[in-house]
């Protein structure tokens, strides 16, 4: 029987490739950069299954290329970077890795929530500029976050990891959700609240929604209006839920207070103008990255393709 052939599209934990390699031949892109879209389609021809990123498109014209192929199992949880709806039509099975970087991204969420509100970044900058040269009153001052107001926009696996480090501060939570998540309420003591109304009451406000027709560009100029000068946002789930234009504007005149941003809406572009706010916090999206984390995810996708490359339906299928 011919050996099975596997295509990881970028370096993943050895754990994952160990992993696929007890079962087939794993071809790993070497180079120190993602494929282009032209070199994914060549590169899939011959291939049974595929380890990709969230930053491989996958649409119909890729899942077209080769019809061996039975899996794309993405290494992300978010998968607006593939075609679902190409996938059914087609019999391939897409896979996601969920749960495994609920509690690493949580925690990016928060850590960008602390270094905007109490300036950790512009203060390593101040001293490594050598401007420190001795405490005084109005130095660098932030805001509080403990008893505060947060807005958690999307209560899925995220938003509850981020809503429960906010119990520990003593923090009001609100959110918003598509649909009441009574279960989450009770737990958390979170209110359930429109989107205006969580955006005129946060202090902070945090995204943890997927990427959908329904989310792009949730927060724009309407929103930012709506916000308390005083607000902070954190988005550590997709870029295009928030129009960077529009946060730019808001940022620059003061309508909110700061931004903490792990993603962006044209990445690996960062629009021009953020880089030189002080105001708002740049991470280069790093919500899962953690040695542990990334671990986890590698030996989650490469079970996905195992089984999907053994005639069964993957554990974290996302196109039945
Ligand atoms: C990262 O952004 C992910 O979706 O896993
Ligand atoms: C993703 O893991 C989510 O449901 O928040």
């Amino acid at each position: 029987m011919r050996e099975k052939k596997v295509l990881v599209t970028r370096k993943i934990p050895e754990e994952g490739i160990n992993r696929l390699k007890e079962h087939f031949n794993v071809e790993v892109n070497e180079l120190d950069r993602a494929y282009t879209y032209e070199e994914l389609k060549e590169k899939v021809k011959g291939k049974d299954g595929v380890l990709c990123l969230l930053s491989d498109k996958i649409d119909g014209e890729i899942m077209d290329v080769e019809d061996r192929v039975k899996i794309f199992a993405n290494y992300a949880v978010g998968y607006d970077n593939m075609d679902v709806e190409a996938a059914k039509a087609r019999n391939i099975y897409l896979s996601n890795t969920p749960g495994v970087l609920t509690d690493a991204t949580a925690d990016i969420a928060w850590a960008l929530l602390f270094a905007t509100a109490r300036r950790v970044v512009e203060g390593d900058k101040y001293i490594r500029e050598g401007k420190f040269l001795g405490w005084y009153p109005t130095l660098l001052l932030g805001r509080d976050i403990s008893g505060k107001t947060i807005g958690i926009i999307g209560a899925g696996r995220i938003g509850r990891a981020v809503a429960l480090r906010a119990m520990a501060f003593n923090m009001k939570i609100l959110y918003y959700n598509r649909s009441r998540k009574e279960k989450f309420e009770k737990e958390i003591g979170a209110e359930y609240v429109t989107l205006e109304e969580l955006l005129g009451r946060s202090d902070y406000v945090t995204i943890h929604t997927p990427l959908t027709k329904e989310t792009i560009h949730m927060i724009s100029h309407k929103e930012f209006e709506m916000m308390k000068d005083t607000a902070i946002l954190i988005n550590t789930s997709r870029g295009p839920v928030v129009d960077e234009k529009a946060l730019v504007m808001a940022l620059k005149k003061k309508k909110i207070w700061g931004a903490g941003l792990d993603v962006y809406e044209n990445e690996p572009k960062v629009e021009e103008e953020l880089m030189d706010l002080q105001n708002v916090v740049l991470c280069p999206h790093l919500g899962s990255a953690t040695d542990e984390t990334r671990i986890k995810m590698s030996i989650m996708a490469a079970d996905n393709i195992i089984a999907a490359l053994n005639g069964e339906v993957p554990p974290n299928c996302i196109s039945l």
